[in-house]
């Protein structure tokens, strides 16, 4: 099994978070989305820990909950002490109303409108990852309005390809994200923060990308960020408080994937950016990292019943389920792998090729291709497993398939946590 919240009991069915899925398809039905939160935690816990561990006590991990962004998750993340990552109004709204001490939050984007900016310093939004130029102008106007000092880091581009093992120089210059390094944009905005009245820089933040296994992206990103405070110090006379360096550990979404240990990766991270503390003459800066798929990804699965079955002759057998695109798009998307398991009967020997189709009008409606299973049969419980990131956080009303319900799994419980909508829903804002 790709994950130890995941077992076969003695009716030889699935079991999730220690519950059997195939009663709680039955009991909730389908398509289903389950979250195991004693998983979370642990995700929460290790990160928490390698961070104070090895970076001190004001390390934070930040939860980026574009990953999935419900009420209960900042709960949870509250209890768990961490700080967020928001990047709307709508975030911010659902944190606030989940409870979450908007102290810790930290407001992303590139586009962040005059009213999301009101709106974040409304809610008291401890920091804003500041883009651009107009972004900087438009938080100083608004913080002067209201008589506050905004706290801020700005968004850098360390020119990383992640998927290259190494630093290339125009990697990610090219970005709607950020200012870049290289070009000296990053510098330029910098000089223009320390002159806002309204405005305290505390630092720098960088993010090189998602589902990363490797550990050199982030090792080459904290050694340019960190040399980058030094040259600013060097040339502008500002040192940075804060270093945040983003999210993107990556997950294992099949057996063939590595299992990423993300307490070895921070220990390496670590001693990169303390080398070059002491190389550089810098303090050790305050440290943030962003996790957000390698925090909710496999404490997720969605459930499905089988429907029609197609063999084509010389072509493949199309398992079609009761969601789709609608509940999961990123297969559609960017391809992305999943394992997928007959939930009532996931040890019977697996030996059709099969395609998961959604319900759709569309053909590209997949959900995975060449997926080996025990013959499908309609009726049966089909498991997506690790759909708890970027799966509701990205579900649609497409073809107007209300999007699932989502059950909590803790301890043994199962509890409803967001309704399946209804045709209502779906009508709800026209006029
Ligand atoms: N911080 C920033 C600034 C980000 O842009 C992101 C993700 C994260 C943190 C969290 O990264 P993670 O730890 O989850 O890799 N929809 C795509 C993923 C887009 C990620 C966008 N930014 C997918 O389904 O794979």
């Amino acid at each position: 099994m790709i994950c130890d919240n995941l077992s076969i009991n003695q009716a030889g069915h699935l079991c999730f978070g220690g519950r059997d899925v195939t009663e709680l398809a039955q009991k909730y039905g389908t398509p289903l989305y389950l979250l195991d939160e004693n998983k979370i935690r642990e995700h929460c816990r290790t990160y928490m820990s390698a961070m104070k561990q090895a970076f001190g006590s004001d390390a934070l991990p930040l939860y980026a909950g574009k990953a999935l962004c419900i009420k209960d998750i900042y709960r949870i993340m509250r209890e768990e002490g961490m700080g967020i990552d928001v990047v709307s109004s709508g975030e911010i709204y659902t944190a606030d109303a989940g409870g979450f001490p908007m102290e810790r939050a930290y407001f992303h984007g590139n586009n962040k409108t005059d009213a999301d900016i009101s709106y974040a310093m409304e809610r008291g939004v401890g920091y804003f990852v500041c883009d651009n130029e107009e972004e900087l102008l438009s938080i100083e106007c608004e913080a002067e309005a209201r008589g506050i000092i905004q706290k801020i880091l700005i968004r850098v581009t360390p020119g990383i390809d992640p998927h290259t093992h190494k630093a290339i120089s125009t990697g990610n210059v090219d970005s709607k994200f950020g200012v870049a390094i290289e070009t000296g944009q990053a510098e330029t905005l910098i000089a223009l923060a320390l002159k806002q009245p309204h405005v305290s820089l505390e630092g720098y933040h960088c993010h090189i990308g998602s589902q990363i296994f490797e550990t050199t992206p982030f090792t080459d990103a904290a050694e340019i960020m960190m040399s980058f405070i030094a040259s600013m110090r060097d040339r502008l006379g500002y040192t940075a408080k804060e270093l945040n360096l983003g999210g993107g550990m990556g997950v294992r979404y099949l057996e063939e994937h590595p299992n990423v240990d993300y307490a070895k990766n921070i220990a390496q991270i670590a001693a990169v950016i303390k080398d070059l503390a002491r190389e550089k003459q810098l303090d050790l800066p305050r440290m943030r990292m962003e996790p957000g798929r390698s925090i909710v990804a496999d404490a997720g699965m969605t459930l499905y019943t089988v429907g029609a079955l197609k063999t084509i002759p010389g072509f493949r057998t199309y398992v079609s389920v009761d969601g789709g695109m609608p509940d999961n798009p990123r297969y559609a998307l960017y391809q992305s792998p999943y394992t997928v398991l007959l939930a009532n009967r996931p040890q019977q020997t697996a030996d059709t090729v099969c395609t998961i189709a959604g319900r759709c009008c569309e053909s590209g409606d997949l959900i995975q291709e060449g997926v080996l299973l025990p013959e499908p049969k309609r009726g049966d419980v089909l498991a997506v497993l690790t759909t708890g990131a970027y799966n509701y956080a990205m579900a649609s009303n497409y073809n107007r398939i209300p999007r699932p319900a989502m059950v909590r799994l803790c301890d043994g419980q199962d509890t409803l946590i967001l309704r399946r909508e209804t045709f209502e829903d779906l009508i709800r804002n026209e006029l």
